[in-house]
């Protein structure tokens, strides 16, 4: 193990998913026992991580341009006499780790998605205590990491990520994850319930439950019964927490229960992130997804009938293999229909070793673009007038930290919109009504309601 007494500087880069996130704070948790606290800059770390993302393409290019550059620091460190270590972590590392460590020998560790709770025992193999030096850990072991991972958790924010399911069994064509994280695996309902306490306990006032296939959740009690994630969100519910949501769906794994909870609960947010990947049958059973545009449809409309205020968000590929402009229009026709309140867009690019890398009917880089300049400015369109219906309302708004411009504040309401307001610092991790006097397609500004507005406006009201 390493030595818990020097003080010791970490740097983590994050890429990707917000599992991802997840994981970097948990490797900071990890390490803090052993002397380790974060740093913003890299230069001079004793320990730098790269926590990548694999789930499109230029993933691995982007990796070695940083370990270039983390490479002269390293250089810089040794010249004084100082060791840097330098990890790659996350999915990448997870695919294609032999590669990296055969590409760049000055990286001391490649660690895989699910072998990070081994960090100190890699830092001091890496460090020469058992005489060896380079580690490449990527494996899937048996013992899941989460067993491993430290109760303790530094920094807590007010809105807080639990992750309680990981991997994926759907093997979507055209994605990485189920070779990257593995099958799917769910924790037990006991862990879960005791890190959401820790977390409320240590002031979060939102908990983002997380999982690469979140609603495929089905984790057991003590007395053995598997629980689906809607009865889990029913007794989250449970606890003093303000906030809750969910992400990523999949639409084959929505379930009763679950849509019980979003009719139920006033706590899980009317707001949910519901990938739809495409809107042609023909592309979606390609893809593998196992539903079509309209079963979609359908679970769009039971969670409105549920929940009349609920908003949608997803993700959408343009330009798979095979697509045809028909094709192309169905996706537009599901947008339209669903009427997004945010949606990220993507161009189809080939993943290695996935079965649509060897597809044929490959579409033209150029219509690609276009089809995505189309979808875009349609999604656009949407977020803006989403955000634009919201001017004059007064919004409920979590303040999750301090803008750059002194005396500024952001927080997100309950459809995860980005507000900009006026306040003073200490207002940071509640929950406030904030009256809404801009909406922009790409955020909300408006003014801090006060005890003192609101009589004044019961008062003319009255
Ligand atoms: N090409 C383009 N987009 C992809 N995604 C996953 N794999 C690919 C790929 N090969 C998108 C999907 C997924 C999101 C996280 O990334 O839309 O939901
Ligand atoms: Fe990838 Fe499909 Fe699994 Fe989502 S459901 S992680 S897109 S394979």
């Amino acid at each position: 193990m390493v030595s818990q007494e020097k003080q010791k500087s970490l740097y983590i880069k994050t890429w990707g998913c917000q599992m991802n996130v997840y994981d970097s704070n948990r490797m900071v948790d990890i390490l803090k026992p052993f002397g380790y606290t974060t740093t913003d800059v890299p230069d001079d770390a004793d320990m730098v991580i790269l926590n990548t993302c694999h789930i499109r393409e230029k993933a691995t290019d982007k990796v070695f341009s940083e370990l270039g550059r983390l490479r002269d620091y390293k250089e810089a460190k040794k010249a004084k006499g100082e060791k840097m270590l330098l990890a790659v972590a996350g999915c990448v590392a997870q695919a294609e780790g032999e590669f990296i460590a055969k590409r760049a020998p000055y990286v001391d560790m490649v660690i895989g998605t699910q072998t990070y709770h081994e960090l100190p025992e890699m830092i001091a193999q890496a460090l020469g205590a058992y005489g060896s030096n380079r580690i490449i850990n990527t494996d899937f072991p048996v013992e899941q990491k989460f067993d491993y991972l430290p109760e303790e958790q530094q920094d807590v924010t007010p809105s807080a990520f639990l992750s309680i399911q990981e991997g994926c069994d759907k093997f979507c064509t055209f994605c990485v994850v189920p070779y990257t994280r593995g099958s799917e695996y769910s924790r037990t309902v006991e862990t879960i319930l005791d890190e959401a306490k820790r977390l409320i306990d240590a002031g979060a006032k939102e908990i983002n439950v997380l999982g690469q296939n979140v609603n495929a959740f089905h984790g057991e009690d003590k007395l053995g019964n598997t629980w689906d994630l809607g009865k889990l969100l029913f007794a989250i519910a449970e606890l003093p927490v303000e906030r809750i949501r969910y992400t990523t769906s999949h639409p084959r794994d929505m379930h009763d229960s679950l849509y019980a909870a979003h009719r139920d609960l006033p706590k899980l947010m009317p707001w949910l992130h519901l990938p739809i990947q495409s809107g042609s049958d023909n592309i979606l059973k390609h893809m593998n997804r196992k539903h079509t545009a309209d079963d979609y449809k359908r679970i769009i409309d039971r969670l409105r009938t549920d929940r009349p205020d609920i908003a949608f968000g997803s993700d959408i590929i343009v330009g798979f293999p095979g697509e045809t402009e028909e094709d192309f229009q169905a996706t537009m026709d599901i947008v339209k229909y669903t009427n997004y309140s945010q949606c990220y867009s993507f161009k189809y690019s080939a993943r290695p070793g996935t079965p649509a890398a060897n597809m044929g009917g490959l579409v033209a880089e150029h219509i690609k673009s276009e089809r995505l300049t189309r979808l875009q400015t349609l999604i656009r369109e949407q977020q803006a007038s989403f955000n634009k219906k919201c001017e004059g309302i007064t919004m409920p708004v979590l303040i999750d930290r301090e803008s750059d411009t002194e005396g500024r504040l952001v927080g997100h309401t309950e459809y995860n919109q980005s507000v900009i307001m006026d306040g003073n610092k200490r207002l940071y991790g509640q929950i406030i009504d904030v009256a809404i006097t801009n909406g922009t397609p790409n955020n909300l500004v408006g003014n801090i309601v006060t005890t003192e507005d609101k009589t004044l406006k019961d008062i003319k009201t009255a």
